[in-house]
């Protein structure tokens, strides 16, 4: 595996790559790896001549600084991973690197701002109005921010993301249709530890208990997907709702069930063709997200 800290360098290195007619497959992560991202690195290297990956973490889509300064950060670790899973090339850039001095000082000021894209701005629309855009404002436009600039520095012809981020794949998905980016999109399905939880590198910041604790989430959507025979949207929301309250030790943002496509909430089976059950809660001071297809 290569390394490059510097983007020109990663280019030059990459024009010569592209030249030969190589499909360039690129898989982008805020490192912390685990067996969720190597499985995009694998569905990378089944599509592709040579998977980049590159390890970043974006401090313009935190609203908590101290969520970023916790944020894990296991560079030895990752490279073993990488390596093992025979990723061709890593990226790993300086903060300076990506970004100018102008633009993270336009962060702190005013988060919502949306000149980044050099004058193409992207409408997200009430894509980011809903769930994790409501509740971190900002977040999905330092997202698209920092994938943009990567896509710029890559441009691969394939671009890997996980299902867990179900609403990130729809809004990376938006701005490469409003940009008319040349790079094909797919999504590769959530990776779970063996009690149901889903992969996070946040998950190291839990404690063993609520480890455990934690196996509610994947469970209730489970539980949601089956009883979906049975129940009305309204029942099964509430079911969830309640079933992930009752623990003292949860804190429940948001339980959704959502038009796949829109990510607007429904009420009905009939007002989606694809539907999806969304959750986002805290357990202790750690920030979990899940999600699962309904139908
Ligand atoms: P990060 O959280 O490191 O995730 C990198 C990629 O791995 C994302 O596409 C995410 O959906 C995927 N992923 C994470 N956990 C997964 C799991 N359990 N199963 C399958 N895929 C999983 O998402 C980001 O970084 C950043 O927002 C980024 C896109 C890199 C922009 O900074």
């Amino acid at each position: 595996m290569i390394i490059f800290n510097s983007a020109q360098q990663l280019k030059i290195y990459l024009d010569n790559v592209k030249d030969q007619h190589y499909i360039v497959g690129f898989v982008p992560t805020m490192g912390a790896l685990h067996r969720g991202h190597i499985s995009l690195i694998n569905a990378a290297k089944i599509q592709s001549d040579i998977v980049v990956c590159s390890i970043f973490v974006n401090p313009t889509q935190f609203n908590d600084l101290n969520d970023l300064q916790n944020y894990p950060r296991t560079f030895e670790a990752d490279c073993k991973l990488l390596e093992t899973a025979h990723c061709d090339i890593l990226f790993i850039p300086e903060v300076s690197e990506l970004y100018t001095f102008e633009e993270l000082e336009l962060k702190k000021e005013k988060i919502e701002d949306k000149s980044w894209t050099e004058g193409k701005t992207v409408d997200f629309g009430s894509l980011v109005e809903v769930m994790e855009g409501a509740h971190r404002p900002g977040h999905f436009n330092g997202v698209a921010q920092v994938v943009s600039k990567f896509f710029r520095i890559v441009e691969p012809n394939k671009a890997f993301f996980g299902q867990k981020d179900f609403q990130q794949l729809a809004v990376i998905r938006k701005m490469v249709k409003q940009l008319n980016m040349p790079i094909e999109i797919f999504a590769c399905p959530i990776i779970r530890e063996s009690n149901g939880l889903a992969m996070s590198s946040r998950n190291e910041r839990l404690s063993a208990e609520e480890r455990n604790l934690a196996s509610i989430i994947s469970k209730t959507l489970f539980e949601v997907k089956e009883l979906q025979t049975t129940k009305t949207i309204v029942e099964l929301k509430s079911f969830a709702e309640d079933q992930l309250k009752a623990e003292p030790k949860i804190e429940l943002e948001y339980f959704e069930i959502s038009d796949a496509d829109s990510l607007q909430p429904i009420t009905d089976y009939n007002q989606a063709a694809t539907a999806v059950a969304c959750v986002a809660l805290k357990l202790g001071n750690v920030r979990l997200i899940d999600n699962i297809v309904l139908y």
